[in-house]
C-alpha cells in the first residue's frame, strides 16, 4: 500500500487515503517474487502470471526469464491502451533475433552463476 499527499491543499491525493502501489516502482519486488515462486511452482508444472510494473516488451521478457508462463499488464494501459500489442510485437522480435522457437522457451531461462545454483533463493 502507499499514499500521496498534496502539499498545497494538505490533503491526501487518494480519497481513501491509501491505495495499492503499482507500476515501475514495484517491478523489482514483483520480479523477485516470481523468481522465488518459480522455484517451487516448476516442480509441479504450475504456471505463474507475472505482473507488476510491466511497461514494455523488455519488462515482460524479464518476468518470463524469472519464471512466469505469461504476464499481466495493468498500469501501463493507462498510459497507452494499445501497449499490449506493442509488447507482443517486441517479444516476437526478441525471439526472432535470437532464433528462439517459442515464448515458452523463455520461462525460467534466467542464467544464474554457479555459486547461486544451490542458494535458498534458487534452490
Ligand atoms: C486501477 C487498478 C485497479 C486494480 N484492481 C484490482 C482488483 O480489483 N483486484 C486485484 O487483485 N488487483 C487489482 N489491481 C492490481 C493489479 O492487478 C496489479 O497487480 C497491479 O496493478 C500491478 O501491476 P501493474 O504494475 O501492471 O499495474 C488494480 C490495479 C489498478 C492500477
Amino acid at each position: 500500500m502507499g499514499m500521496a499527499i498534496d502539499a498545497e491543499s494538505r490533503r491526501p491525493v487518494i480519497g481513501n487515503v491509501q491505495g495499492g502501489l503499482s507500476g515501475p516502482a514495484i517491478k523489482p519486488l514483483a520480479l523477485l517474487k516470481v523468481h522465488q515462486t518459480y522455484q517451487v511452482a516448476r516442480k509441479h508444472n504450475a504456471p505463474i502470471i507475472g505482473q507488476g510494473g510491466i511497461m514494455n516488451a523488455v519488462d515482460a521478457i524479464e518476468f518470463l526469464l524469472a519464471g512466469a508462463t505469461t504476464v499481466g499488464v495493468g498500469t501501463a494501459l493507462f498510459y497507452d491502451p494499445l501497449v499490449c500489442k506493442k509488447i507482443n510485437a517486441g517479444i516476437a522480435d526478441y525471439l526472432a533475433e535470437r532464433n528462439i522457437a517459442s515464448v515458452a522457451d523463455l520461462t525460467g531461462a534466467l542464467k544464474l552463476g554457479p555459486s547461486l545454483e544451490n542458494s535458498p533463493v534458487s534452490g
